[in-house]
């Protein structure tokens, strides 16, 4: 497995356990669980665990059933450190802002827009990747 595949999904499973957990937090204490917090739980749970576990299992699986090497490693690699500081970056923003520090807003901003600019690697290399397989 390429080290990234599996840096992506230690970061996936690291994210279910948190996500999840602040999804308990909130059933314990429904006060908790403002707009800001709930928007964490959310993209913890939906990027962090399942789209950083996609990409992964993507990048692992679908050169192989496309019988194709994957189209650039090296994009593959780029994407991994912008959706890593990209979500961690996102999940700072939302506890800062949930926890009503100033700040939140510029930092969601900046790692938000990483984070879609891998998507947008992501996409481009499988694409590439199976295109005529
Ligand atoms: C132990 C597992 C989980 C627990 C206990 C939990 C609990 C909660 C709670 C209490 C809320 C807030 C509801 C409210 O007050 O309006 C919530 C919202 C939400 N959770 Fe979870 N959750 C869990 C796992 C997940 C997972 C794995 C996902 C996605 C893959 C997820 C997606 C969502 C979404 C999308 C919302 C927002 C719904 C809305 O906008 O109304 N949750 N969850
Ligand atoms: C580049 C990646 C993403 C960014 C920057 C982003 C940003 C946002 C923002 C700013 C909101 C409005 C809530 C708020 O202001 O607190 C939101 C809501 C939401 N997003 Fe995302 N999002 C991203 C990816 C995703 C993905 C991949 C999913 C699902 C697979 C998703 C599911 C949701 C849901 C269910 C809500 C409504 C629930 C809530 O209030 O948080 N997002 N997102």
């Amino acid at each position: 497995m390429d080290k990234e595949v599996v840096w992506f999904i230690r970061q996936s499973v690291t994210y279910f356990l948190l996500g999840t957990l602040l999804g308990v937090i909130f059933l314990f204490f429904p006060d908790a669980a403002s707009q800001d917090r709930i928007s964490l739980h959310v993209h913890m749970n939906l990027v962090g665990w399942m789209s950083m576990m996609i990409f992964g299992v993507g990048y692992h699986i679908l050169p192989r059933f496309s019988g194709r090497p994957i189209f650039s490693r090296k994009m593959m690699t780029v994407q991994f450190w912008l959706a890593s500081a990209g979500m961690f970056g996102m999940t700072a923003g939302w506890l800062i802002r949930g926890f009503a520090v100033p700040g939140g807003n510029g930092i969601l901003l900046v790692f938000g827009t990483l984070m879609y600019v891998s998507i947008i690697l992501f996409v481009y290399n499988m694409l590439r990747t199976v295109k005529g397989a």
